[in-house]
């Protein structure tokens, strides 16, 4: 059951270390969640950080064990975690569409980033560190593109109330996982996927070119149809150029 324990801490560096470190000690019970009020060195996607300001917005992780995933299951995680995400923001009204992989946006403005660390023994994922950061009452980003809740709906949010309320949202979705109900979590992921089957602009290896967004592969590498061919890349591999100025890369709240 996720948040059958509950740790709450007024300042850390990092949830997702915490929690590794405690996973390390032997210590970390499956469904631990750790909330704090602040981080002072959150950690992002690609070796980036994250910042949020001090107990104005969600800062989770919290700990699964899977029983029996297989590694190329890997990614009905991060399935499961954007759905719960865009699932607890619907709920308040706000409607919010996944940049993949699992970057949660409001139009072009990011509003919640998820850092998911797997763990894996013998082509088996056997538990994942799952690392939520949610904008919630902050409303000022310097000159990140992102979002809050707030500036979303004018409201003022009680964070602890908004914890529990996406644990119930990622209990729901992580029972999708468990049941095995890989394509039904697939599908909703594919009809909440940011810029799908829109021509966009993106950059590879090779330079810039424009494609189309089809979905994901089996191993969950991103699809892009360009020229009549189609090519899978990993996240590393393909950047995403604006559609206007302000759509950018992945890094809003991020620094490299
Ligand atoms: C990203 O978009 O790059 C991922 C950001 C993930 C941020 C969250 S905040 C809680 C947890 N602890 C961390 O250090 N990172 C994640």
């Amino acid at each position: 059951m996720l948040g059958r324990k509950i740790i709450y801490k007024e300042s850390l560096d990092s949830t997702n270390n915490y929690a590794a470190n405690l996973l390390k000690e032997g210590l970390l019970v499956d469904g631990t969640v750790i909330v704090s009020g602040e981080q002072t060195a959150g950690k992002g996607q690609r070796n980036s950080q994250w910042y949020a300001e001090p107990y104005k917005n969600i800062i989770f992780t919290c700990f699964v064990q899977h029983v029996n995933l297989s590694v190329d299951s890997q990614d009905a995680i991060t399935h499961f975690v954007s759905l719960a995400i865009l699932d607890f923001l619907k709920e308040k009204n706000i409607f919010a569409q996944i940049k993949w992989p699992n970057d949660i946006l409001i139009g072009n403005s990011k509003i919640s980033g998820v850092l998911i660390e797997n763990q894996l023994k013998s082509h088996r994922c056997t538990s994942s560190i799952i690392g939520i950061g949610i904008n919630v009452n902050q409303t000022t980003f310097g000159d990140w593109n992102a979002s809050s809740m707030q500036l979303q709906t004018g409201l003022n949010y009680d964070i602890q109330e908004l914890v529990f309320s996406l644990i119930e949202k990622l209990q729901h979705r992580f029972q999708q996982l468990q049941a095995l109900d890989f394509s039904a979590l697939k599908n909703d992921y594919l009809k909440n996927m940011w810029l799908k089957d829109q021509e966009s602009e993106f950059e590879d290896q090779n330079g810039k070119f424009k494609g189309t967004i089809q979905g994901t592969d089996e191993l969950g590498r991103l699809l892009i149809e360009s020229n009549g061919s189609v090519q899978s890349y990993d996240l590393k591999e393909i950047k995403f150029l604006a559609r206007n100025a302000s759509a950018g890369d992945s890094s809003c709240i991020q620094k490299d």
